[in-house]
């Protein structure tokens, strides 16, 4: 992505832009799956990625300033630059958003997730999320361990 001033929401293609294929994102331990999310409560490809990789907690996150709290702070903090210890599951239901990821020079790739999509990040990735201009998303959030 190009970085600059511009709105964190905007695509920050680059000029001209420039695209990342999944057999890169795969190189830095990104994983993908594209699944039907009207089905995301009953859904036998969902429960089989989530046995196969141990995923025991799960959360509804819907981003829209009416249904959660300090809503301004949570995207500023999404947007912080920042790594986990553990992977982090994130399944898109609804709208859509921006993940940044830091690739091994350091400079950011700019994914978008839409409906359906489910995105593992690995563990120790920098990385940031924004929404994008539709300004909403809801996602189904994936961990392994219990957090407050
Ligand atoms: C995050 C939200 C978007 O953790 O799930 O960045
Ligand atoms: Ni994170």
């Amino acid at each position: 992505m190009q970085e600059n001033g511009e709105d964190q929401r905007l695509p920050h293609h680059k000029n001209p832009p420039e695209y990342v294929s999944m057999e890169e994102l795969e190189k830095l331990g990104v994983l993908y799956w594209h699944l039907d999310p009207e089905k995301y409560e009953n859904d036998p490809d969902l429960q089989k990625i989530r046995e196969a990789r141990g995923y025991s907690y799960m959360d509804l996150l819907d981003l829209c300033p009416e249904k959660v709290e300090n809503y301004e702070q949570k995207l500023k903090n999404f947007y912080t630059e920042h790594i986990h210890a553990d992977e982090e599951i994130r399944y898109c239901l609804e709208g859509s958003g921006y993940f940044d990821v830091r690739d091994k020079d350091d400079h950011w790739i700019r994914i978008l997730i839409k409906a359906g999509d489910l995105i593992v990040l690995p563990a120790g990735i920098y990385h940031r999320f924004t929404l994008d201009t539709s300004n909403y998303i809801k996602v189904y959030i994936h961990t392994r361990f219990f957090m407050h």
